[in-house]
């Protein structure tokens, strides 16, 4: 089978390698999509803290089983999501329920082998039957929406509040969404391209092209000058960084989302003055993840309009390269 392996910082290889073997709690998947997230660049860029080389990349996928033991809820020919975090279940955090800050966690793709390749094998309990009212290119999207719901849910957000998004990439964007259906009044979101902007503005979310307007001006403006309710930080560099604290109101929350790849220096003392806090988040909890089938399955969300292109895997090459270059395109996925 055809897969794309990280051979080292900007080399990626497409292999041929075996079709993966099943022990009786895995099922074999054929592969449909697989998207290029942040920490696929993150990999690509040789700045990730744990992949290794001829690791199979690829966290963001669905597909079809095509072999599984008898004996279990899932047949071939099941259409399905993968939840790609696996946890060890003996943990202070998994003993109370946190499995997604395991202490010991490995996420598929990243510290196991993933799914930019024909075949994954998938532990059976990783996986999630999907209806046909799931698109197979849309279900490639569960795993940052579940991301998303986790952000908004874990933030201080409430119905009414006024809440900045910093960065209008898949994440900023899908958490602009969330926020608006879990009402929100204004949504305001920033960034430097125009085309993600233009994206962001067909969800309803106010835009804002930090290159041209004022940011903090126009939260300023459109709080009646009080300020953000919450702020989420999605872009992850030093600017960003010093704007969360000047768009967000007196008390309020600045939840950081972003992995940076260089530590940024964080004003303590004005956050102090005004006692603001600043919180984080890590991926998402198995109720997120059901949380984001269930919106996609009842057509509560359209995130077709995140799906920029979709490419053939031997266009791997050009497919990093254009998320790396981020200003003209969204979600890429790889079809297989
Ligand atoms: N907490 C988690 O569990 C989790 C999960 C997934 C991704 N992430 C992180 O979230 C971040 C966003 O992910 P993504 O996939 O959307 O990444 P992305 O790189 O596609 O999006 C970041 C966006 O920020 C924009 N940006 C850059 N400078 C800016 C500025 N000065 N003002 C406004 N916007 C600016 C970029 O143009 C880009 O559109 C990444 O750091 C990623 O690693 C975190
Ligand atoms: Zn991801
Ligand atoms: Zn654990």
């Amino acid at each position: 089978m055809k897969a794309i392996t990280y051979a080292g910082k900007e080399q990626l290889l497409l292999e041929e390698l075996s079709v993966p073997q099943i022990t009786t709690d895995e099922a074999l998947v054929k592969v449909k999509y697989g998207g290029i997230c942040g920490t696929d660049m993150m990999i690509y860029a040789g700045v990730h803290p744990r992949a290794k080389t001829s690791l199979v990349m690829g966290h963001e996928f669905s597909g079809e089983i095509t072999k599984i033991s008898s004996g279990t809820s899932f047949k071939i020919g099941d259409k399905v999501a993968i939840n790609p975090i696996r946890y060890c279940n003996e943990c202070e955090p998994c003993r109370l329920g946190n499995y997604h800050i395991c202490e010991n966690l490995k996420y598929i793709g990243i510290d196991l082998q993933g799914g930019f390749a024909e075949y994954a094998k998938i532990p059976i309990e990783n996986l999630h039957i999907l209806s046909d009212k799931v698109k197979e290119d849309e279900a490639a999207l569960i795993e940052p929406l579940a991301v998303a719901i986790h952000t908004v849910r874990r933030s201080q957000f409430k119905v009414g509040d006024n809440v900045t998004i910093l960065g209008a990439g898949p994440i900023g964007i899908l958490i602009g969404i969330i926020a608006k259906i879990s009402g929100a009044a204004e949504v305001i979101i920033s960034d430097v391209s125009k085309y993600r902007l233009e994206v962001a503005e067909t969800y309803g979310l106010i835009t804002v092209n930090s290159m041209e307007m004022d940011l903090i001006e126009k939260v300023k403006m459109t709080t009646k000058g009080v300020g953000s309710d919450v702020v989420f930080e999605v872009a992850g560099n030093q600017i960003t960084a010093n704007q969360m604290i000047s768009a967000i109101k007196t008390q309020g929350e600045i939840m950081v989302v972003s992995v940076y790849k260089k530590a940024p220096i964080i004003d303590l003392a004005n956050m102090h003055f005004r006692e603001l806090s600043l919180s984080t988040t890590r991926c998402f909890s198995p109720k997120d993840f059901e949380a984001a089938i269930k919106f996609m399955e009842e057509g509560r969300i359209d995130i077709s309009r995140l799906i920029s292109h979709r490419l053939p895997i031997e266009s791997f090459k050009e497919g990093f390269e254009l998320v790396k270059e981020s200003k003209n395109s969204l979600k890429l996925l790889f079809e297989l």
